[in-house]
């Protein structure tokens, strides 16, 4: 879409609808010129979250399980999660958009069959997809705010079913902790791909840990910055285009005869460092737990100077002696 167009009367009243928590009751999208406004510029803000999981599990070599070909894309609205994750893994044969907004539904589903011809689309009704059998992947993105109990605990137990779960949010802390129990509840039958690096219990569910919650911060595509529309857009909608903040959960269902997958002590470094002047201090979270991670500037200059500059890796490898860091592997 042309900047030019922007419709600020749909969009700030959609802006209104997500920040007054006024949605949840009933179908929010009015028509297609919605989506479409939309899907321009808040759901492509999502995309861009979308982009930095799907790099991430793209550098991790993660691949779909193969016998889920059908990806499922719940609260589709725009259909924006669907779009990225197809693109993402060409080898899915069918994908189905599903939303209680019909207009969302098929909104998403005529901008997934022009985007990728060769997939079979099909929209539902949440209620329907309670019949779908194996072989599905479920994305959801951007919904656990939105939904009483009664449509949030059949989204859950859909994901509990699905070969393997994809979940983007916002990186509030309220979503975060829930995406946080998400994972404990399905770690019996699922293996955590992403956030964590290991599959033992949630390091910021442990007694003390309340105020913590697992966020990560993706960048905006290139350029953005020096995007006259994209910084027109963004001061309009009171969004800060250099913060995108986001939580998420990727597991996949643990093939009947394995255990756990084993822990290799590699540790994510979770938010953003603290910067001060002698060193940078992290949040590591491992199979034991979330610790603090303090960098020395004197002794690790290279990795102090990478969290100063916002370039501080997501994974590490700790080298320790006693309680101090003293080495690491980055990635
Ligand atoms: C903020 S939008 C996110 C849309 C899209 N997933 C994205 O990431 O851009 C939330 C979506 O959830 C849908 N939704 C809300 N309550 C729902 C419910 N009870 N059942 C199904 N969809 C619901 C809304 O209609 C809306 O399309």
């Amino acid at each position: 879409m042309n900047f030019e167009e922007l419709d600020w009367p749909i969009l700030d009243r959609l802006r209104r609808t997500f920040l007054d928590g006024t949605f949840g009751r009933a179908p929010y999208w009015q028509g297609p010129r919605d989506l479409a406004q939309y899907d321009a510029t808040f759901g492509e803000r999502i995309g861009w979250k979308w982009d930095a999981v799907l790099g991430e599990l793209g550098r991790r070599g993660w691949k779909l399980p193969a016998r889920a070909t059908t990806l499922v894309d719940w609260g589709c609205g725009s259909g924006i999660a669907a779009r990225r994750v197809a693109g993402a893994f060409p080898t899915f044969s069918k994908a189905v958009v599903s939303d209680h907004s019909s207009l969302a539904a098929r909104f998403a589903g005529d901008r997934l069959r022009t985007a990728c011809p060769g997939l079979e689309v099909g929209e539902a009704a949440p209620g329907q997809l309670d019949s779908i059998a194996g072989g599905f992947v479920l994305v959801a993105s951007h919904v656990l705010n939105e939904l009483p109990p009664e449509p949030r605990a059949a989204l859950v137990a859909l994901a509990a079913r699905a070969d393997a779960i994809l979940w983007v949010e916002p990186g509030t802390s309220a979503v975060g902790r829930e995406l946080q129990s998400l994972r404990q509840r399905f770690l019996g039958t699922h293996d955590v791909v992403a956030p964590c690096t290991h599959q033992g219990a949630c390091g910021l569910l442990a007694p003390g840990r309340e105020g913590d919650w697992c966020h990560h911060f993706a960048s905006p595509p290139a350029g953005i910055h020096a995007d006259g529309d994209w910084r027109r857009f963004a001061e309009r909608a009171g969004i800060d285009l250099r913060s995108l903040p986001y939580s998420f959960l990727v597991m996949e269902r643990r093939a009947a005869e394995c255990g756990p997958r084993p822990d290799d002590g590699w540790e994510r470094i979770l938010g953003r460092p603290r910067v001060f002047k002698p060193e940078a201090r992290l949040h590591s979270c491992g199979i034991d737990g979330v610790s603090e991670v303090i960098v020395p500037k004197r002794t690790l200059p290279a990795l102090y100077k990478a969290c100063k500059h916002d370039e501080a890796p997501s994974f590490a490898r700790w080298k320790r002696e006693g309680a101090d860091v003293v080495g690491a592997e980055t990635e």
